[in-house]
This record gives C-alpha cells, structure tokens and sequence, in this order.
C-alpha cells in the first residue's frame, strides 16, 4: 500500500506535500517522491528509502510552485529504488503520476507503448500510465482529466492515480478503484489524498470518492465525473478527529500510545451498547429479527491480527448464540467454493477497511448471496461502505503498523454482535446478556490495571532480546491470543515465534524446545474442561526440556514451575483475551525497542495492504 498526496492552492506546495506524506508514511516507506507544477515545467525529486531521506536531499533552489503531487512507497513491482520511486514521468517529462495499489495488466500495456516509441525508466507498473496518459491527453485537446477517463477504461487491477501536467500545474486529477483517494476542501486551496490524516491541519472538509470516479481539482474548483464524464455531485462530511489525535503525545512510539489508550478504546466502542431494557443495541446490522432467527452460520473474514479476532468470534458466537461460525482467511476465501448463501451472515473484519484481501473476500461473498457486516476503525473506508451493514469500532486513528487497540475493539465488537444474536435468538435472557455486558464494562479498568504494573514485564522481555525463537500456548479461547502474541514478535522484532494451541505441543512442536527456548503460555481463566490443568501439565513438558517459561495468569491462581508469571485481573474466560492480549503486545513492543527497530514502522510492512 502506497501513501498519496495532491495539492493545488495559493501558497507554497512543499510543505502540504511533505507534511502530507509525513502523515501517510504509515501506509509505505519504501522510497518517496514528489513532482512540483510549474507553467511549462515539472520539477521531480524522488528517492529510495525513507521521507527523510527524500528531505534532505530537496534541492533547495525548488521553486516555489503552487501546485504539486506526492508519493510515499510500499513496493510491489520493482525494488525500492530511486528509479522505482514515484512520480513517473512521460518521455517528455510535463506529465508526472503517482500510484497506489497494481495495474495487472501493465505487461501488455508496456509492450504496447513500447511499440509506439514510448521509453521506459522503472520496473514499475505505474511507469505505464504515465506513457498511456501522455499519449491519450494528446488525442484529448491537453485535457487532463479525459485523458484520465479513458485511461482507467483500459487498465485492469485496483488502483488510485493522481496527475500532474506542466501545461496546466494548477490542474491535479485523480481517479481511484478499490483503493482509499478522498478530497480535502480548503479556501482558496484543495487536497486530495489517501487518508484525511494527510490534510487534516489544512481543513476537515472532506469530499468522498466512489468507485471509477475522477476527480480534477483547481486551486478554487474540485470536479467529480464517472468514466464517462457526467458529472457527479461532491458528497461533503466533515472529520471528526483532530490531529492531535494523530500525534504521539508524549510517548515515544505511536505503538506504546496506542496500547495505553486501549481502556478508552474499549470503553467508547462498548458506550450506548446497552438499552435501559438491557438488551444489546446494534441499530446497524440491518437484518430483521426474523433474518436473525434464520441465519444458518456465519463465515467470519479477515487478515493477520483482524482473523485473530475473528477466531475469538467464533468461541464467543457460538457459546452465546449457537450459532455455527467458520473462520476464514480473507485471501483463501477468495478462491474457495463457498458453501454460503442468503442464510449466512458473514462479518468482515478489518481496521483500515480498505485491506484488498477482505475487500474481494467480501465481494466473493456478497456475489454468492450473503449479507455482509463490517467491522471496522475508519469510517467511510472502502469496505463499510461496501458492506450492508458496518460496526465501527471506536478506537480512533491507529497509527501504528502493529495493530492493538484496534484488536481490542474488534474483540469487543464481536462479543456485542454474539450477545445481540443470542437475545434475538432467544438463546440468552435479557438478565444473562446484562451480566456479561457489565463484565465488559469492568475491562477498561482491568486493562488500566495490567497497564500500570508492566515495567516489570519490560524489564523480563529484554532479557530474551537475544532468543533466536519464542513459542506461543494457548487453550481454547487463549489459543488466538497466543497466534497474536507471536504475530506481534513476528512483525516487530524479527523474531522467529510461533503460536500453538497447547494440545498440539505433543504432536510436534515440542521437539522445537531445548535449553532456554522462552515459551509463553496463556494460563487459561477458571476451570471449565481442567483447560488451567492441562496448560500447567504443558508447562511442565516444556520446563523438563529446559524453556525459559513466562506464564499470563489471572490473579489468585497457582502456576508451579514458571520462571516467571505475569499477573492479569480475574474476568470471564471467554473475555480473558481483551486482558491477556495485553502483556504479550508490551512483550513484542519491548522487544522491538531492544533490538533498535522502527517500531512503528517495521520492515517489509504497511499499516493496510491494499494489494492482493
Ligand atoms: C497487525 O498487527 C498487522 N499490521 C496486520 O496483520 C493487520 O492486522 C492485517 O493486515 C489486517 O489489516 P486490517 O485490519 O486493516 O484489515
């Protein structure tokens, strides 16, 4: 997923342009580039690595243009090099374009501009755009924004492309399919971007993009046409954020902010979901009672930490609401034969809304005829509107590459729709759904309460910062938290890790444990099934073969052999997961600290990955 930014106003571009970027890094960093507009000439300066290196190195001598586009890469096709880096000129070097997302049918379409001459730079998909572009703004009398409409006509993949040419630099034309572009109305001045986070300080005035629509901004007009050029009234809504709330505010990582706001994250995403006559309110999923009563299962899909929660659903659902629920990858999904239909509720999980994987697992579904819920963090995101119906969590702007908030609130999301099925149902009372919404609404606390003794976890944690591997035990609904907790290793140290639900240990994995192997068990909460029995009978089995156990444990219970506990407050078993979680998100932020990487920003990642 790529970072996108236009502007076309009175003042200087640099400074919307790079703040811009600076704010939309969290979507790639792989290289950055921007293209500045001035009568007759484009300057472009585009480099590998970070925006700061592209910062140092701005020529200082750039001219003040008023008009500009900007790209922050994650690289699909071609390394992140300078030559890889957005913008992509034409051969003449007056037509400059950036992209997010993949053209998959560039091949053909570079062998075809070849073939006419055209010469090419990059190993990019993008690079052939800018070609197409310039020889169908020739045959369209220099009009950008027509030459735009025809040029998605024959391109096949999901994309967003913004353009610039020197013959007209206030003129910036944009067009997005399956991938975020929005506008940002200023005075005297318009944006356009692929997050509202990149132009929030200017405006909160925002303009939403639909599918194959082009937008062509001037510095006091925004145009919104369908491919074929009728015209489209601009849907106006207003951000309710501030950037502040985009900011580190005082922590040293947007990822240690975001796991201290988990209390309010939960506790806003649980405000005004109990009716005084206690029973759960979800005004949003749109099926009637009846739909409800005959829904057949429900097919949860997701990604990475989003599946996780979608795993934790699937424990909760069919305890509360009996009723069957399959937990799909996103990108396996998609290539499946579904056995689903207008009996299936299948709910789709994602906090950006816009990860590709999800989004075509939802359309899979919605063409083999089942209704779609979302759940999601970004409101007016890609796959919300898409679905029938959307959740929004109530976590705010995440920041970090590393999801945690946001995972709480999709656990707690899908804990409310399970509560509301059960009641609607007729599974629960309205006394039995009460009891464990209140148990809900004692989690902000508890977290607060993980939360201030953790220092003694981040002093454990360094002493592993050397482990070459970390396993994972979990049981029934602690087994996702310990795939969780390995994701969170994996992606922000480096680290080899590994979750397993503890019954499988025997079945193989155990031969991975040898002398100082750290082995992370979840000790599951009271005693139903002897689950706490069997995890401490695990433990053991890895302690006789010399791993290094830290166990998760509520307070009160025993945990003979650990090295070390880490204690959480009591709570409902099926709830551990919101508390457990927690210690293991510290565990693998620590760990990244330690071992000195972008914590916020790990390697080979991107906040959405908004290609297949
Ligand atoms: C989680 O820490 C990762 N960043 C990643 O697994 C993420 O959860 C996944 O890509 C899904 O993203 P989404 O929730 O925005 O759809």
């Amino acid at each position: 997923m790529c970072g996108i930014v236009g502007y076309t106003g009175s003042q200087s571009a640099i400074a919307p342009l790079i703040e811009g970027l600076r704010r939309l890094e969290y979507r790639g960093y792989d290289s950055a580039g921007i293209a500045l507009g001035t009568p007759g000439k484009l300057f472009v300066q585009k480099r590998a690595g970070k925006l700061s290196n592209l910062e140092s190195e701005l020529i200082q001598t750039l001219p003040s243009a008023t008009s500009g586009i900007g790209h922050t890469r994650w690289a699909t096709h071609g390394g992140p090099t300078d030559r890889n880096a957005h913008p992509h000129l034409d051969n003449e070097g007056k037509l400059a374009v950036i992209h997010n997302g993949i053209i998959e049918n560039y091949t053909e379409l570079r062998a075809m501009l070849e073939a006419r001459g055209h010469k090419f730079e990059s190993e990019t998909d993008t690079e052939s755009v800018a070609h197409l572009l310039s020889d169908l703004r020739k045959t369209s009398h220099g009009d950008l924004a027509a030459a735009m409409r025809e040029a998605v006509k024959s391109l096949r993949g999901s994309f967003t492309l913004v353009a610039i040419h020197a013959d007209q630099p206030e003129v910036v034309v944009g067009v997005r399919r399956n991938s975020p572009l929005v506008v940002g109305l200023g005075v005297g001045e318009n944006f356009m971007a692929s997050d509202v986070a990149a132009f929030i300080d200017y405006t909160k005035r925002a303009v939403e993009l639909g599918q194959n629509e082009v937008v062509t901004l001037t510095p006091t007009s925004v145009e919104i046409t369908d491919l074929d050029g009728n015209a489209i009234t601009p849907r106006e809504y207003s951000i309710t954020w501030d950037s502040s709330a985009a900011q580190k505010g005082g922590f040293s990582h947007f990822m240690l902010k975001e796991i201290f706001e988990q209390p309010k994250a939960v506790a806003d995403t649980l405000i005004g979901r109990l009716s005084g006559s206690g029973d759960i309110v979800l005004d949003e999923l749109t099926l009637s009672d009846n739909e409800i009563r005959e829904l057949k299962k429900i097919v949860v899909l997701a990604c990475g930490t989003a599946y996780h929660a979608g795993m934790i659903a699937k424990y909760a659902i069919e305890k509360w609401a009996k009723i069957p629920v399959e937990v799909e990858l996103a990108s396996e999904f998609r290539y499946r034969d579904p056995l689903i239909d207008s009996s299936t509720l299948v709910i789709a999980i994602s906090q950006s809304g816009e990860t590709m994987d999800t989004l075509m697992a939802l359309r899979h579904a919605k063409a083999n005829g089942a209704r779609v819920l979302a759940v999601c963090n970004t409101n007016s995101s890609t796959i919300p509107r898409e679905a029938d119906a959307v959740l929004y969590t109530h976590a705010g702007p995440e920041i970090a590459v590393a999801s945690t908030k946001a995972f709480l609130t999709q656990v707690i999301a899908v804990y409310l729709i399970g509560l509301h099925l059960a009641r609607i149902r007729g599974v629960m009372d309205r006394s039995e759904v009460k009891a464990i919404f209140d148990e809900l609404g004692e989690l902000p606390a508890k977290i607060e309460q993980i939360l201030e003794t953790v220092e003694p976890l981040r002093a454990l944690t360094r002493n592993y910062t050397n482990s070459t591997s970390v396993l994972f035990l979990g049981r029934n609904v602690g087994f996702p938290v310990a795939l969780e907790g390995a994701l969170k290793l994996k992606e922000l140290a480096y680290m080899h890790a590994e979750g397993f639900a503890g019954g499988e240990l025997k079945h193989g994995p155990i031969a991975l444990i040898e002398s100082g192997t750290p082995v992370i068990a979840i000790l599951p909460a009271g005693h139903e099934h002897g689950l706490d029995e069997k995890m401490l009978s695990n433990i053991q089995e890895v302690k006789a073969r010399g791993a290094h156990v830290i166990v998760i444990a509520q307070e009160g219970d025993e945990v003979p052999g650990a090295e070390h506990v880490i204690r959480i407050p009591k709570s409902l078993p099926l709830l551990q997961p919101i508390l457990a979680t927690v210690p293991l998100q510290v565990f693998a932020y620590e760990m990244a600290v330690a071992r000195g990487n972008d914590v916020d920003q790990p390697r080979n990642l991107a906040k959405s990955v908004t290609v297949e």
